[in-house]
C-alpha cells in the first residue's frame, strides 16, 4: 500500500523575521526543507514526495534531492489545511496513494525511527483511521481568565501534536475538503477527523521534532541535526 508524502511549504513565516520563508533557510548546507523532505523519502515505504509552495516561490525548482524518489511541486493555499489538500488531492489522483503522510516543511528533526514507529503502528491497526506522532505535556498546565489563574489542567491527559501525520488518501482529501467548506477550525490533519468524529490515536515521539518557528530554533534545529550525523 504505496505511502506518498505531502510537505505544505506555502506558508511566509512571518515569526523567523527573516528574508525568506523559513523552510528556506540553511542549516548544514542544506534549506530546511530539503531536510524535512529528504528525511521521509528515506523510509523505504515512502515512495514520493509532495510538496506545496506558493505560486510565486523561486527557491523550490533549484533545489537538487538528494533521492532516487520523486518530488512533486503543486500549488499552495491561503491556510496550511488548503494546501495539504491540494497536496494529498494531487497524491490521490495522479500517484494512486493510498496513505497520504503529511509533515511540515519547517520539521527538519524527525528522527527516523519514530517515523517508522507511527507507520507500523498506522498501518496495522484497523481499530482507528489514522493517526500522529505527538509528545506528552511536561509542564504543569493552567487555565486562566486573563492572567487569573482558574485551575490547573490534569497533564495525563495532554500531548503535544506534531507531524507526521499519517491518514488514509480517501479519507483525508474527504475531510479536509468537506470541514474547510464547513468552517471547521484545521489545525493539523487530526483536527479534521476530530471534526468527523472519526477514530485517530497518538504515538509517541520525542521533542526534538521541533517545528522552527522563532530565530532561536534554527540554531536548536543545527544541534539534533549535528548529533544525528555522527
Ligand atoms: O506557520 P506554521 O508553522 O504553522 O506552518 C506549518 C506548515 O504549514 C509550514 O510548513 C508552512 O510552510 C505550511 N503552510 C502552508 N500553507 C499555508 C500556511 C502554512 O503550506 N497557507
Amino acid at each position: 500500500e504505496p505511502i506518498v508524502a505531502v510537505v505544505p511549504a506555502a506558508g511566509v513565516g512571518a515569526r523567523m523575521q527573516a528574508d525568506r520563508p523559513k523552510q528556506y533557510l540553511q542549516i548544514a548546507g542544506k534549506t530546511v526543507l530539503q531536510h524535512s523532505v529528504e528525511r521521509l523519502l528515506e523510509n523505504d515505504r515512502v515512495q514520493a514526495a509532495v510538496v506545496a509552495v506558493s505560486d510565486d516561490d523561486p527557491y523550490f525548482d533549484d533545489i537538487q534531492w538528494q533521492s532516487d524518489k520523486p518530488v512533486y511541486r503543486v500549488s499552495g493555499g491561503c491556510e496550511r489545511a488548503d494546501s495539504v489538500l491540494s497536496g494529498a488531492t494531487y497524491a490521490l489522483t495522479f500517484l494512486n496513494a493510498h496513505w497520504v503522510l503529511v509533515h511540515d516543511a519547517a520539521r527538519p528533526c524527525l528522527r527516523s525511527a519514530d517515523l517508522n514507529l507511527l507507520i507500523e503502528k498506522i498501518v496495522n491497526n484497523t481499530a482507528h483511521v489514522g493517526g500522529i506522532l505527538a509528545v506528552p505535556v511536561r509542564d504543569t498546565m493552567k487555565r486562566t481568565t486573563g492572567e487569573r489563574v482558574e485551575h490547573t489542567v490534569d497533564r495525563e491527559q495532554l500531548w503535544h501534536a506534531q507531524t507526521p501525520q499519517l491518514f488514509p488518501a480517501t479519507a483525508l482529501t474527504k475531510v479536509l475538503s468537506e470541514g474547510l467548506a464547513d468552517g471547521a477550525i484545521i489545525t493539523d490533519e487530526a483536527s479534521a477527523f476530530e471534526w468527523a468524529n472519526q477514530s485517530h490515536i497518538v504515538v509517541e515521539g520525542h521533542a526534538d521534532n521541533i517545528k522552527i518557528t522563532h530565530p532561536e530554533d534554527l540554531v536548536l534545529a543545527k544541534f539534533y541535526l549535528d548529533q544525528k550525523t555522527q
